[in-house]
């Protein structure tokens, strides 16, 4: 397993790391965004969008579970599973159906849901005084791709 870990020291830097792992994103990957609530799981996905191109609003999928975003390469999903109250939703929502070749999944709360594909990239995002730890762990070749060495 390929681990890299990185501070980030406000939120600026969050959204910079995001840009800096957007342009090693490729079609297939399935990235956990772990941490507690406030780390930065959100932010660093709005980073890795707006790295992508997307110029319009990234929502927290907080409310609707998933954000849909059809991008030039891929379509990416954006998940949320914080309000799930059954682990069995996510196959009852037929969310399973988004996790193809063709597609990107970011994953907040990943370990609400029962049945998910396993990460190719896990991110542990801890807080640090006043900034954050990042704490990437590639879990498979695709994912080991994304880290910047
Ligand atoms: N590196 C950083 N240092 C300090 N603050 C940060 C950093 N990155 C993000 N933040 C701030 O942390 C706050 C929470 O961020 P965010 O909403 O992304 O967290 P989250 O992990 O998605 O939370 P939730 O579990 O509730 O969805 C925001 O105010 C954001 O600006
Ligand atoms: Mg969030």
């Amino acid at each position: 397993m390929s681990q890299f870990t990185r501070t980030l020291a406000d939120e600026a830097d969050t959204l910079e790391f995001g840009q800096m792992l957007a342009a090693r994103i490729l079609a297939g990957l399935t990235i956990y965004l772990n941490g507690e609530l406030g780390a930065g799981k959100t932010t660093l996905a709005r980073g890795i969008l707006r790295g992508l191109g997307y110029q319009g609003k990234v929502k927290s999928p907080t409310f609707t579970l998933v954000e849909v975003y059809s991008l030039p390469a891929f379509e990416l999903f954006h998940f949320d599973f914080y309000r799930f109250t059954d682990p069995n939703e996510l196959a009852q929502a037929g969310f399973r159906d988004h996790f193809t070749p063709q597609s990107v999944c970011l994953i907040e709360w990943p370990c609400k849901a029962i049945g998910l594909p396993v990460a190719d990239l896990n991110i542990q995002l801890n807080v640090q005084d006043q900034g954050r730890i990042a704490i990437l762990q590639a879990q498979s070749e695709l994912g080991k791709s994304c880290l910047p060495y």
